[in-house]
């Protein structure tokens, strides 16, 4: 049995390690691993563009941020372009990938990707390819998964930097705003945000008030409080409702970014206090992936496998209440999973004193 492995979209910590799982569950079978290059753009050239892996390829990279196989986030794959939009794969690149795995002798195919990516993959479901799908964002904005690998180590990443932004902030008495990743949801502000000690988080699902935000800062001024956090996601929508993108080109999807910087050029005028802001950018992205991210990234390979091993194709693995599954892959995609304003974890937020500007 020959299986490929690509993973596709944004890289994330993590990826290695599903790599890594599903190699060496493959190897337990006597299956052979192809691993496709740059996400499924390495399907279409002549041939197919692959490495193979064996257990003695994937020693070791586990712990290593980013993939070994690359990936791409734009290309003639690309199914999701905008938030919503759903594009279809042209056939001509449809029949050269199937062309490719046909003559290899691939038999199925795990898509290791996010809400983009995944799409794709069911298209190609759709076509008649075996597709198995592995959950990966750093957004953890998925349906059907309680968590992706790559959000911890976000997250993670945005503890550090808060924790860092405090104690300068704190010396001169400063408002710090950190702008972070999450795209459309508000995940990573805000398990980043609390986790962090942010004061004011500010995600795209809960519309905020920059006069409340001020308030609220001027009141911990008042209170004798010498400087404040404000956690910023990319997503969140400041001055009437518009999101803050970027024309940087390239990636099929809008980038996003200066939400950051807006929110601070506006509390600064708002509130009279020196104020500083940062975006934590790709930092979230690069690096080792933390311990959680580790083993949910060979859990996730692992049970890839185990779900080519039963013909279960069509499927994308899941993680629910402790326990790795599996759901159709139609029930991930189409929709992101937001943060519910009315969860518990929003009230953890607001009873631990934080403004969520509203
Ligand atoms: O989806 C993951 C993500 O990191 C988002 O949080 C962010 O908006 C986007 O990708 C950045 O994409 P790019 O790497 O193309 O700038």
């Amino acid at each position: 049995m020959k299986i490929g492995v690509l993973n596709s979209g944004g890289d994330c910590p993590g990826l290695n390690a599903v790599i890594n799982g599903v190699v060496g569950a493959a190897d337990k079978l006597g299956w052979e691993v192809y691993g496709f290059i740059d996400g499924f753009e390495g399907l279409l050239p002549e041939g197919g563009d692959y490495i193979k892996l064996t257990p003695n390829d994937t020693i070791g990279i586990a712990k290593l941020g980013g993939t070994i196989l690359g990936t791409t986030n734009k290309g003639h794959f690309a199914a999701k372009v905008g938030e919503g939009d759903i594009a279809k794969i042209p056939r001509g690149i449809i029949d050269a990938a199937r062309e490719n795995v046909n003559q290899l002798g691939i038999e199925a195919l795990i898509v290791i990707g996010g809400d983009g990516s995944l799409t794709t993959a069911l298209q190609m479901n759709h076509e008649g390819f075996n597709v198995v799908g592995v959950p990966k964002t750093i957004d953890n904005d998925l349906q059907a998964t309680a968590m992706t690998f790559g959000f911890d180590s976000a997250v993670t990443s945005v503890v550090d930097a808060l924790d860092r932004l405090q104690t300068t902030g704190q010396s001169h008495k400063r408002i710090m705003v950190l702008e972070v990743m999450g795209r459309h949801a508000g995940w990573i502000a805000l398990w980043g945000g609390i986790a962090g000690g942010a004061h004011a988080i500010l995600i795209p699902e809960i519309d905020f008030d920059i006069d409340k935000v001020a308030d609220f800062i001027k009141q911990r001024e008042a209170d004798g409080k010498r400087s404040s956090l404000v956690v910023v996601a990319e997503g969140a929508r400041v001055s009437g409702g518009q999101l803050v993108t970027k024309n940087r080109g390239g990636a099929s999807e809008v980038t996003l970014g200066g939400a950051g910087d807006i929110v601070a050029d506006q509390l600064s005028a708002k509130t009279g206090k020196e104020t500083r802001s940062c975006v934590l950018g790709h930092l979230q992205r690069g690096g080792s992936p933390t311990a959680i991210d580790r083993i949910l990234g060979a859990r996730f390979g692992v049970k890839a496998v185990k779900l080519i091993e039963s013909g279960k194709f069509g499927r994308m693995v899941s993680y629910e209440a402790y326990h790795v599954g599996s759901v159709p892959i139609e029930q991930a995609v189409h929709k992101l999973r937001l943060v519910d304003p009315d969860s518990e974890m929003v009230d953890t937020a607001r009873a631990l004193g934080i403004c969520l500007g509203d």
